[in-house]
């Protein structure tokens, strides 16, 4: 049986958000820290699993997400650890864009 396809939600306008940005976004009972790079949008649940940090305001570099205070590391596409301190995956959600706007998966 095929899972139903994922509902979107819109978040920015992509004009608004170009790539460089960072920022968490409310999406119903979630935090979600979306991210536009070089390499495309990604989005995930903003809390590092580390200990809560915001991963929106995380240093971005070469895909890679790293957590302000105390520097754990997690891969933009994938949400895997990616440092130094080992830490549980963070979930990540599909992003698309549609008629201008960014929109992301809904948690
Ligand atoms: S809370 Fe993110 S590294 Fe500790």
């Amino acid at each position: 049986m095929d899972s139903p396809a994922p509902k979107f939600v819109p978040l920015v306008a992509l004009t608004a958000f170009p790539v460089g940005s960072a920022r968490a976004f409310e999406v119903g009972s979630a935090t979600v820290a979306l991210f536009h790079t070089a390499e495309g949008l990604f989005a995930m649940d903003d809390h590092c699993t580390h200990s809560g940090g915001p991963l929106s305001e995380g240093d971005v570099r070469d895909g890679v997400v790293t957590c302000r205070w105390h520097g754990a590391a997690f891969r933009l596409a994938t949400g895997r650890s990616a440092g130094v301190i080992l830490c549980r995956p963070t979930r990540t959600y599909a992003v698309q864009v549609r008629a201008g706007w960014v929109e992301v998966e809904e948690p």
